[in-house]
């Protein structure tokens, strides 16, 4: 008998076939976001389940988890939707996929990151509504990226690919990691030990770090006044890292020329005003969305699971 694989999402077609020729797999047909108790009853009597990004794997579904369930492999990388405690604590195993995102994320952080520079979103606006009145020296006028400091907080791997496009923009890159990086490692890039001591040279800003109790709003206007007047804003890690209503408020006053947003607190359903301000370039968290990379993580978790389900050592297990 095939062990009982639950998944919460529709997978690349080669991913789902792979899933079911090893497993005897639940699958949520309709592709929408599940709640707790859907996901629950999903996997009542699964022994792995397969999860994505946003789906509520807190303490309470830990607590109503079947004793059956080994496994939680996560279609991410980040797992801030998953409480790690409490699997813990009930000895089910995290995996996740790690590794695959990286040129796919740091590609999205540039597209936002020319894009909000650019203009490049109500560009295309006034073309899509028949508005544009032609070339005039005074149309549109954006910003340069080349040659520009580009502030980095988080220099993991998308970090650090992020920073190696950067120079191919001539531009100064300045970081800060909770470790420096090994001198071999870090091409120039201007370490900081503190975020408060980068901030005033950020012309440009990506965030690259996790959402945690330590990030977590830690974007907010405090934070927002330390950057140059006029600084740009660019994230691809999560949303609930930024304020919205204090980045809000500085893309309002100027204090922020621009924000390029791939992800957003409560995503689908963004604080409102982003959508309204001509400034923000916004992307419906696109960063690992190229048909290589979503494949490549669909391997990874599935990867995952096989390993648990043969008693091998999980090969991207996430501890706390
Ligand atoms: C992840 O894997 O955590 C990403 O946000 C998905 O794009």
């Amino acid at each position: 008998m095939k062990p009982v694989l639950a998944i919460t999402r529709r997978l690349p077609a080669d991913i789902e076939a792979r899933a079911h020729a090893s497993y005897d797999v639940r699958r949520n047909e309709g592709d929408k976001p599940l709640k707790r108790d859907e996901i629950l009853a999903l996997a009542q009597d699964a022994d792995a389940i397969l999860v994505s990004v946003g789906d509520p794997i807190d303490g309470a579904f830990f607590k109503a988890l079947p004793q059956r369930v080994k496994i939680i492999a996560t279609f991410s990388v980040g797992t801030d939707h998953i409480d790690l405690a409490a699997a813990a604590q009930k000895g089910v195993i995290i995996g996740n996929t790690p590794g695959v995102l990286t040129d796919a994320t740091a590609d999205i952080t540039w597209l936002l990151m020319l894009g909000a520079a650019r203009r490049a979103g109500e560009g295309e606006a006034e073309i899509r509504t028949a508005s544009w009145r032609g070339w005039r020296p005074t149309h549109m006028i954006g910003t340069h990226v080349s040659g520009k400091k580009l502030g980095i907080i988080g220099m993991g791997r998308i970090g650090q690919a992020v920073a190696k496009r950067a120079r191919g923009f001539d531009m100064e890159v300045h970081y800060f990691n909770r470790k420096r990086l090994p001198a071999d490692q870090e091409n120039g890039a201007i370490y900081h030990d503190s975020i408060d001591a980068m901030l005033p040279h950020c012309q440009f800003l990506s965030l690259h770090c996790p959402s945690t109790a330590q990030t977590r709003g830690m974007v907010n206007a405090a934070f927002l006044q330390k950057l140059p007047k006029g600084a740009i804003l660019v994230n691809t890690a999560r949303g609930d890292v930024v304020d919205d209503a204090d980045v809000i408020a500085a893309l309002k006053s100027g204090e922020l020329a621009a924000a390029g947003l791939d992800v957003f607190a409560g995503e689908p359903n963004i604080a409102p005003a982003y959508r309204d301000l001509p400034n923000t370039f916004l992307l419906p968290h696109l960063g690992s969305a190229t048909a290589e990379t979503r494949t490549a993580m669909g391997t990874r978790a599935l990867d995952n699971i096989d390993a648990c389900m043969a008693g091998a050592e999980v090969p991207f297990r996430v501890t706390v």
